[in-house]
């Protein structure tokens, strides 16, 4: 499906303020196909503005949503068309299909010390690198959610990968953030910033941390996660508007309702689950060793790869 330029979200719907919005969302229609495939009476219904309004909306949102028809190869030609971005690591690129995505969401979710954060800071120097070497020639957006970008770190990958650093650094833009509002407006006012400078990657890290903080109890989940699902629609908006990559680091809860296999869970929901194009599991090994499993991807086989977190970043 595809949508007519300015028709994005609820709000681009005439008539549809943010109040209205979110009674929307809140009732399950939380994007223009959910109510294009509606009625203007259930929308008025859940709503309480005017049935006439509310076909205005429905109409628009009909209008704003081509059903587009295309070819099997069409498609094929689409995804291996995408960007990628090399982790720096072998195993870990061909587990991906050649590395990082663009055009999607890249979760990487595990404990504390796992590696999530380093792989974000090989990849925001990769990504700097020329397309021949595995990079996009593009810079970096890094959300930084927990204090924890490293700028001396960054220095050690870049000169690993051959690179100056001082460029590398100066290719990268920080923004720290202590509350989901700043997170959801950073990413909300991206635009500009990505034109202007040609960001490729775009790295929330952690997604979840400020949203598990501020929302606490199952009073506030409801609110919670629909916050988490506009914020998570805008970075792949912004994915596939400007063909860039989004890596974003998950953190984990034991499960204790499963009785088989490995009990860890990504946090954030089916929310997440369902927006992330890309799943990963990193868990640790011994010393420097991590491994890493593709959960979930839309055209490679699961399997596992084990990397090393080395003082030169990330590798085989
Ligand atoms: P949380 O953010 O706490 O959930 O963890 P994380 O998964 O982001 O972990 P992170 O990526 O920060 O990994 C931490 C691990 O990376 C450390 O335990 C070290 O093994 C390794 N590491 C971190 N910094 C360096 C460094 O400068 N040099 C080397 N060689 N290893 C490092
Ligand atoms: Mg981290």
């Amino acid at each position: 499906m595809a949508k007519d330029k300015g028709v994005h979200e609820l709000e681009d719907l005439p008539g549809i303020g943010p109040t209205t919005a979110e009674k929307l969302r809140a009732n399950g229609f939380d994007n223009i196909e959910k109510v294009a495939a509606s009625s203007p009476y259930q929308i008025s219904e859940v709503t309480g503005i005017s049935s006439e309004n509310a076909k205005k909306a429905v109409d628009a949102a009909r209008e704003a949503t081509n059903i587009e028809v295309q070819t099997g190869t069409a498609v094929l030609e689409k995804r291996e068309s995408l960007g990628r971005i090399t982790t720096s690591a072998k195993g870990l690129d061909e587990l991906l299909g050649g590395g990082v995505e663009t055009n999607g969401i890249t979760e990487m979710y595990g404990r504390f010390a796992s590696g999530k954060t380093q792989l974000g800071f090989q990849l925001a120097v990769n990504v700097q690198l020329p397309v021949e070497k595995g990079g996009l020639g593009g810079s970096v957006l890094f959300v930084d959610t927990e204090g924890t970008f490293r700028p001396e770190r960054i220095k050690s990958d870049a000169e690993g990968a051959g690179l100056d650093s001082k460029t590398v650094l100066d290719n990268i833009f920080v923004s720290r953030v202590t509350s989901t509002d700043q997170q959801i407006l950073t990413i909300e006012r991206a635009d500009k910033l990505i034109r202007e400078k040609n960001v490729k990657l775009i790295i929330v890290d952690s997604l979840m941390a400020l949203f598990r903080s501020e929302f606490i109890g199952r009073g506030a989940l409801n609110e919670r996660q629909q916050k988490l699902n506009a914020h998570i629609h805008k970075l792949q908006r912004l994915a596939d508007d400007y063909s860039l990559a989004v890596y974003i680091t998950n953190q984990v809860m034991d499960n204790p309702g499963m009785l088989f296999g490995d009990p860890t869970t990504p946090v954030g929901g089916n929310v997440v689950a369902h927006a992330a194009t890309t799943r990963l599991y990193v868990r640790k090994s011994k010393e420097e060793k991590r491994i890493i499993r593709l959960v979930d991807s839309p055209s490679m086989p699961e399997g596992e790869t084990v990397i090393k977190i080395t003082p030169d970043g990330v590798r085989d």
